[in-house]
């Protein structure tokens, strides 16, 4: 993989999979334009919406437990908005009719090992430069819980024969991941 495709997450997943399932059929079409700037503000776009919709559903929490129940409604009525929109925007960087589950799969379990593997260890290592201890531990505790979901992600695959090479790759890291988790605890 050239250094090029390494800007985002979506960019990194779509390049290995594209590169791994070339040879497969269920690979055929690609599901997103990875290298415009459109690609980037789609999937910029996703992440504002979906966080949207999860901080307004964090909200209605706290106004509900301040007994503000029609606040509460609001965020919770707003939030189911901002999924709408956020699965707006995925249709198009995932065009539904392209997609496979062997393909939905992989890049599932593509994502939970960019967690795992490079996302949390980098913010683990600033949080501890900056002496945030309780970050440390988030961050520790959802690495280990991105690579459960990884393992979830690869063992569904397997159903799928198509996705072998990618399979393979996949389990590759996420062994080595889980060694490499492992030893950190020791
Ligand atoms: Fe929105
Ligand atoms: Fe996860």
């Amino acid at each position: 993989m050239s250094e090029n495709q390494k800007t985002t997450p979506l960019t990194d997943s779509e390049a290995l999979l594209t590169d791994l399932t070339s040879n497969d059929a269920v690979a055929k079409t690609g599901a997103a334009p990875t290298d415009t700037r459109t690609a980037a503000n789609l999937m910029a776009a996703f992440g504002g919406e979906s966080m949207a919709n999860r901080k307004y559903l964090y909200f209605a929490k706290i106004a509900r437990k301040n007994g503000d129940e029609e606040v509460a409604k609001l965020f919770e009525e707003t939030a189911h908005h901002e999924t709408a929109h956020a699965f707006a925007h995925l249709e198009l960087i995932y065009p539904s009719n392209e997609m496979t589950t062997a393909k939905v799969l992989a890049l599932a379990a593509e994502g939970e090992m960019y967690e795992s593997v490079t996302m949390y260890p980098n913010f683990e290592r600033e949080a501890i430069e900056e002496g945030n201890s309780a970050a440390v531990a988030e961050f520790q505790e959802q690495a280990k819980e991105s690579l459960e979901h990884a393992g979830i992600f690869e063992k569904a695959a397997k159903r799928f024969g198509a996705l072998k090479r990618v399979e393979a790759f996949h389990a590759a890291r996420y062994q080595a991941a889980l060694d490499k988790l492992s030893a950190a605890k020791v």
